[in-house]
C-alpha cells in the first residue's frame, strides 16, 4: 500500500512540474486529488486496514496529499508570474512609434519665436537677459527714469494706475501701474548690479490704446550697456549687428534726433528698408513698407541721462566715472515688418490659419 501511495506521488509530482499552463496543472489537480482520485480515496479507507498498517499508510497518504497540494500552490504561483509576463511582452504597446496619421505639432507664437531670435543675437554679443515685474510703481516707471512731472505719458488716460478702489495718486512714487515700457528694468538691474552691464530686459507693457497698430498689451526688448568708455559709436554698432543678424546683411542703420527723457542724446534708430530700392518697390511703385522713403523705423536709443545714473548712484554709477547707452523696442512690431504682417492684433486672436503660417 505504501508503494502504491509512493507510487502515486511520484508519478503526480511529475506530471505538475511538467504542467505548461493553468488548465493542464488543474487537470492534473482533479486527478490525483479530486473527489474521485486515488489517493484521497485511499485516505477514506485507512480505517478499513488492518490495525498495524493503519498509521504507517494513514501518515504516508496525508505526506503525499500535502505535498502535492503543496507541489501545485508552487506551480501555480508559478504559472501565473509565467503568463503575466508573457501577457505584458505579448500587449506591449510601444508608444515611441510615431503616430499614424502624424499629429500636427504644435510650434511656438510668432512673438515668442521673434523675442528669442532678438535675445539670440544680443546674447551673442555679450548681453545678460533678465526679466522684471509688469506691475511697476510710479518711481520705477517714471520718477527713476527723469521723467518731468508734467510728463503727458503719467496721465491717467495713458498709463494704466492700479489701485482696487479707483483713487489713485499719479505723482506718489509708489502707486503702482501696469508698466508702460521696459525701461523700468534698466533702474532694477543697475540696482541688482555694479557696472559693468550688458543686458536685455524682455517682457510685457500695457497702454491704454487699441487699434490696427495698438494694443493694450504688448511686447518689448530693452537694452542697457553700462561700462566705461561706452559711446553713441557702440549703440550704433550694436544696432548695427542687430538689424543685419534680423534683416539680412545687407542692412544699414541710421540714428535721428529725437527726444527721451531718459536718454541724451536720444535718437530714433531706422534700418534701410529690405522691401525696395530707395524707395521704390519691384512693380516700379512707391514702396508701401517704407513708404517711398527707403528707411524704417525700428526703435528708440540713447545715451543713458547722467539724471539717471543719479538714481542708481550708491550701487556703483558715478556719472562721472561711467557711460552707456539704452534702447527699447516692440517685439511685434519687428515681427510685422519683418513677416509683413499687416494688423498688430492679428497675434493676440489665436486663429491658428494665422498662427500655423510661422
Ligand atoms: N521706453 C521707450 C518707449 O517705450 C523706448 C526707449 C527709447 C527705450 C529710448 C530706451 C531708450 O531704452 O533709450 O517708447
Amino acid at each position: 500500500m505504501i508503494d502504491r501511495i509512493a507510487q502515486i506521488r511520484d508519478r503526480a509530482e511529475a506530471q505538475i512540474s511538467a504542467a505548461a499552463d493553468s488548465g493542464a496543472l488543474e487537470a492534473a489537480r482533479i486527478e490525483y486529488l479530486g473527489r474521485r482520485a486515488e489517493l484521497p480515496n485511499l485516505l477514506r479507507h485507512v480505517a478499513e486496514l488492518a490495525p498495524d498498517q493503519r498509521a504507517a499508510v494513514g501518515k504516508a497518504a496525508n505526506e503525499a496529499r500535502r505535498a502535492l497540494e503543496d507541489a501545485i500552490a508552487r506551480k501555480q504561483a508559478e504559472l501565473a508570474a509565467h503568463e503575466l509576463e508573457q501577457r505584458l511582452a505579448s500587449d506591449r504597446v510601444d508608444v515611441t512609434l510615431p503616430a499614424d496619421p502624424q499629429p500636427d505639432l504644435g510650434r511656438l507664437h510668432l512673438l515668442t519665436q521673434t523675442r528669442r531670435e532678438i535675445e539670440d543675437v544680443f546674447v551673442g554679443l555679450g548681453f545678460n537677459v533678465a526679466e522684471g515685474p509688469e506691475v511697476e510703481t510710479v518711481y520705477y516707471n517714471f520718477d527713476a527714469l527723469n521723467h518731468a512731472p508734467t510728463h503727458p505719458s503719467r496721465l491717467m488716460s495713458d498709463t494704466f494706475y492700479v489701485k482696487a478702489d479707483g483713487t489713485v495718486d499719479i505723482f506718489d512714487p509708489q502707486t503702482h501701474l501696469l508698466r508702460v515700457h521696459t525701461s523700468p528694468m534698466q533702474i532694477r538691474a543697475m540696482e541688482s548690479q555694479p557696472p559693468p552691464i550688458y543686458i536685455i530686459l524682455p517682457g510685457r507693457v500695457y497702454r491704454p490704446d487699441s487699434d490696427a497698430t495698438h494694443t493694450p498689451q504688448f511686447h518689448q526688448i530693452e537694452g542697457l550697456a553700462v561700462d566705461t568708455d561706452i559711446t553713441l559709436a557702440d549703440l550704433q554698432g550694436t544696432l548695427l549687428t542687430f538689424a543685419r543678424a534680423i534683416f539680412g546683411e545687407e542692412r544699414q542703420v541710421r540714428l535721428r534726433p529725437h527726444f527721451f527723457p531718459f536718454t541724451e542724446p536720444s535718437v530714433e534708430v531706422d534700418v534701410s528698408c529690405f522691401n525696395c530700392t530707395d524707395g521704390v518697390a519691384a512693380d516700379g511703385r512707391r514702396c508701401p513698407l517704407c513708404k517711398g522713403t527707403a528707411w524704417i523705423e525700428i526703435l528708440g536709443a540713447g545715451m543713458v541721462d547722467p539724471n539717471v545714473f543719479e538714481y542708481v548712484r550708491e550701487h556703483g554709477y558715478d556719472p562721472e566715472q561711467v557711460q552707456g547707452f539704452a534702447f527699447g523696442m516692440g517685439i511685434e512690431r519687428i515681427a510685422m515688418l519683418k513677416h509683413g504682417i499687416p494688423d498688430l492684433r492679428l497675434f493676440f486672436d489665436n486663429d491658428v490659419r494665422f498662427l500655423e503660417q510661422f
